[in-house]
């Protein structure tokens, strides 16, 4: 133990550093810059198992060194030796014996006389930066040279004054930070985007800054974690960003070998690069997938996920039904779009068109933006400019419409042009407007189908004694097959709404998602109008039996309540975003977490909404399904679902876990407020702690008090607020300051709220236990 603090000691004997490099005092092999604060160190390293080394600079705390920025990235040095000095006209020199292997190479030398007062210091937000006149004068800076990485403070973008462009180039390997072929930079061009490019090859783009997020990156609707800005006027086209909080560590950056940019935080209780989010993901993001006026849909299961505009047909019709969507669609029929009748038809939630060629118009009304757009005849098209709060501005398209793709929540609409004969076809198809066609062919199937008599027998003739439970979708039977191996049978309720085939594609689709906290799908059962679906069995029951009951929640101490949690947590982040389905559970709650032999949770019932078919998730109040005291208000209301309705319950679920109360079956002594309510009015008065459940003596308060603040996140009452299962993820496996909740939906049932001018938009979702109830049955 002893010897062990010495040792400790030791090493920060020697690692005790300055951060600034001098031209009496250059920085040999061997000896590290640091910054101030200690977050960066900057060094002599040769990465992976390569006798070749750079100078780069790394995070002080991540033990798994990770360059963010290398001087000499194409010209590596060999051997021990190797100087960084100060030279004659204030450059920064890497030289290596007689070679100089790089150098800072200012455009306007400073005078002899002054290079003494000439230095570099290494700053706490990473930026390397080399000033003469004793601090007065930049002369250069590693912020204004990107290497792979895009870190916090940073700008990146076109200085339009300077022509400076710094942009991000991938390294070639994981250990050879030579340049490689993939950059991700600026098109200042139209409405700027940013691109991710292979050689001259587009691979992705971000689509346009609408407001608070980039058009292609529809999760990064707020700053929980992180603050973008983005500017563009006649001076610069750029973006840059900071954290909400100082502890979190996190690199945007170029990989070369997933060809992906990709954003990485850092886990230091696992000691990982954990990736929080990468593009492009799916095939829909590749540039360009289904070519100029075509649409990619990435959630058609195993259709094509090409469709033309409408009133488009495939350019080249045998590609297309080669699956190769890349040439596009031209329109069916060659009639005038100029002052013919012409109007405009809609794409709802989609990824706006490539707007190299759009002209921008900030003052216009979208009203405004239709006007001028019909009157000049080669605008194809427009949209709002800033998708936030609403809509506003103008974003008139020209040229062809290209890289469109559909997305599930938080994509924006866009109008295109088309002529008065389309118009009054789509008007009579507008409800069929995006349904699939053709239905595929049941061969090459994965699935197990199992004959329905196998199921009899496994769970005796579907005896009572067998019956696990009934829920929403059906009922629940445990049985054992022949060899020995135990499942659970779900009997689907009649009026599934859907086709067997239909019936037998969603689910091939579903068991495919695999995940350690799913439930894992084994196959199917399919007699008549019978539709059976076989999971494998879960000897733990669900977590409702344990944290509901006050003998069984003592089985469940804090750390295992955190896994569970954390499980939990990740699982719908899987069903959100990992998955190629993008599914929103939309029945979250804790009967459907079932615990298996070693209490590791997996999330059940995913994927109902899908095999349910589509029209119970339409905006249709009477038949919305789900859950009282889990179901977001926005759910609840208008049926409007997405992936934050998930989020709501998530919350309230994570909520319940830590208290061990039920959120609808809450009656503290007041009984006008539910668990949700009550946890808010604890946290307002800073005193959060003392709901949670009395069992839970060994909790580790920091982690619980985060717990019940992004519970409290996720239940807020606007959608928008919310953060994304990722961010969630996030918060959770990093101490990190969280922002403060807003009121949550919900909190008051059947008497009225305390008069509260501030909060009048909060009245409308005050509704009782018995309205939404009675709206489920009716
Ligand atoms: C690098 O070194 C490690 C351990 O010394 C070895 O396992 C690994 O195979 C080496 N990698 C390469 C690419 O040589
Ligand atoms: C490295 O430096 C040492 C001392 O400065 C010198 O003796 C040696 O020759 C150098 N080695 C190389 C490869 O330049
Ligand atoms: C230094 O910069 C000038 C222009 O500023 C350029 O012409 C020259 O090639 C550069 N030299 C090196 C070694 O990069
Ligand atoms: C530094 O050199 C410049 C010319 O190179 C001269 O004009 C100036 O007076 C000198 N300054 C000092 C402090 O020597
Ligand atoms: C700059 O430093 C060099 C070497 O340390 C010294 O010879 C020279 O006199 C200094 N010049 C000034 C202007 O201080
Ligand atoms: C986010 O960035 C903007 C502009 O850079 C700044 O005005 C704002 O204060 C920042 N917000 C936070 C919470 O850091
Ligand atoms: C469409 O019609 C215009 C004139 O109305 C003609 O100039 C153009 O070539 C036609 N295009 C095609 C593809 O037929
Ligand atoms: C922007 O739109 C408004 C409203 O349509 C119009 O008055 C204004 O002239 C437009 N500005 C430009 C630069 O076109
Ligand atoms: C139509 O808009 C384009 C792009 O703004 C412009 O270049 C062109 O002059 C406009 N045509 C007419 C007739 O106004
Ligand atoms: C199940 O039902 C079938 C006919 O409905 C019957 O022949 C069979 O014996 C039953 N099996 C059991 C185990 O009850
Ligand atoms: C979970 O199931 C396993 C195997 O059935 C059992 O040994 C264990 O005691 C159960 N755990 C709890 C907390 O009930
Ligand atoms: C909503 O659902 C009810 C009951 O299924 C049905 O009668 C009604 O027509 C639906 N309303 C709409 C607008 O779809």
């Amino acid at each position: 133990m002893l010897l062990r603090v010495l040792l400790v000691a030791l090493s920060l004997q020697l690692c005790a550093s300055t951060d600034t490099i001098t031209p009496s005092s250059p920085l040999r092999a061997g000896d590290v810059l640091t910054s101030k604060a200690g977050k960066f160190t900057l060094g002599f390293f040769s990465p992976g198992n390569t006798t070749r080394r750079y100078v780069g600079i790394w995070f002080t705390k991540v033990s798994v060194l990770t360059a963010v920025w290398v001087a000499n990235r194409d010209r590596p040095i060999y051997g021990s030796n190797g100087t960084l000095s100060i030279i004659e006209g204030g450059h920064l020199t890497l030289t290596s014996g007689k070679t100089v292997a790089w150098s800072t190479n200012i455009s306007v030398p400073v005078s002899l006389n002054k290079t003494n007062s000439t230095s570099c210091q290494l700053l706490d937000s990473g930026n390397l930066v080399l000033t003469a006149d004793n601090g007065k004068t930049l002369l250069w800076q590693s912020f204004d040279h990107l290497t792979d990485t895009f870190l916090p403070g940073m700008t990146l973008g076109l200085d339009k004054r300077t022509g400076l462009n710094r942009y991000l180039t991938s390294w070639r390997s994981k250990d050879d930070p030579r340049s490689g072929k993939y950059t991700f930079q600026v098109d200042p061009k139209g409405s700027p985007q940013f691109f991710l490019y292979h050689g001259s090859d587009l691979i992705w783009r971000t689509g346009p800054w609408v407001g608070q997020k980039w058009s292609g990156v529809p999760d990064m609707t707020h700053a929980y974690i992180f603050n973008y800005s983005f500017v563009s006027n006649a001076n610069e086209v750029s973006v840059t960003y900071n954290l909400l909080s100082d502890s979190i560590i996190t690199i945007f950056s170029v990989d070369g070998l997933t060809g992906t940019v990709q954003r990485q935080t850092w886990h230091e209780n696992t000691k990982h690069w954990t990736k929080f989010w990468s593009a492009p993901k799916e095939l829909c993001d590749q540039y360009g997938e289904c070519g100029p006026f075509g649409n990619c849909n990435p959630n058609g299961g195993n259709q094509f996920q090409c469709t033309c505009y409408p009133g488009y047909k495939p350019k080249s019709p045998r590609d297309w039904y080669l699956r190769d969507g890349s040439a596009g669609c031209v329109r069916k029929e060659n009639r005038s779009m100029c002052r013919n009748g012409e109007g405009f038809l809609k794409l709802a939630s989609v990824k706006l068109p490539d707007t190299s060629k759009a002209v921008v118009n900030k003052s216009s009304t979208l009203k405004q933006c239709e006007q001028e757009c019909l009157k000049n005849c080669s605008c194809v098209g427009y949209t709002s400019a800033d998708d936030s709060g609403g809509g506003s501005g103008c974003i008139s398209l020209y040229g062809q419409l290209m890289d469109t793709r559909m997305y599930p929540s938080g994509g924006q609409d866009v109008y295109f042009r088309a002529d008065a004969v389309e118009l009054e076809r789509q008007e009579e198809a507008e409800r069929s407007l995006w349904t699939k066609d053709a239905e595929e062919s049941d061969a090459s199937s994965e699935l197990p189908f199992f004959t329905r008599s196998e199921i009899a027998a496994a769970t005796d003739n579907f005896s009572m004694a067998n019956k696990l439970g009934e829920g929403g979708f059906g009922s629940v039977y445990k049985g054992r097959m022949e060899n020995g191996q135990e499942i659970a049978v779900k009997k689907l309720a009649p009026n599934s709404g859907q086709g067997i085939q239909e019936f037998k594609n969603e689910v091939r689709l579903i068991a495919k998602l695999q995940h350690r906290n799913l439930v894992k799908m084994l196959g199917c059962c399919i007699r008549g109008d019978e539709k059976m679906l076989i999971y494998e069995f879960m000897p733990n029951k669900s977590l409702d039996y344990f944290i509901f009951n006050e003998e069984n929640k003592l089985s469940l101490d804090w750390n295992k309540r955190f896994d569970i949690i954390m499980g939990i947590a990740r699982g719908m982040l899987y069903l959100h975003q990992d998955s190629r389905l993008r599914i929103i559970h939309r029945d979250m709650k804790a009967s459907n977490v079932l615990l298996d032999k070693d209490m590791v949770p997996k999330i059940s019932d995913f994927g109902m909404a899908r095999i349910f078919g589509n029209e119970q998730v339409q905006v249709n109040t009477t038949r919305v399904v789900g859950t009282y005291g889990y179901m977001a208000p926005e759910y609840a209301l208008e049926g409007l679902m997405s992936v934050k309705s998930d989020v709501f319950s998530f919350g309230v679920l994570l909520l319940e876990i830590i208290t061990g109360r039920k959120n609808s079956g809450f009656y503290h002594d007041n009984p006008s407020i539910n668990l949700v309510g009550h946890v808010w009015e604890l946290w307002k008065e800073g005193k959060s702690s003392e709901i949670v459940d009395p069992s839970l003596k060994d909790a580790d308060i920091e982690e619980l008090l985060i717990c019940i603040q992004t519970g409290l996140l996720c239940v807020q009452e606007c959608a928008d607020d919310r953060p994304t299962m990722s961010a969630v993820v996030f918060m959770l496996n990093n101490k990190v300051e969280l922002p403060s909740p807003n009121q949550p939906a919900f909190i008051h049932k059947g008497r009225q709220q305390d008069a509260d001018p501030s909060s009048s938009s909060a009245g409308a979702y005050s509704v009782n236990e018995l309205s939404i109830t009675s709206m489920i049955d009716g």
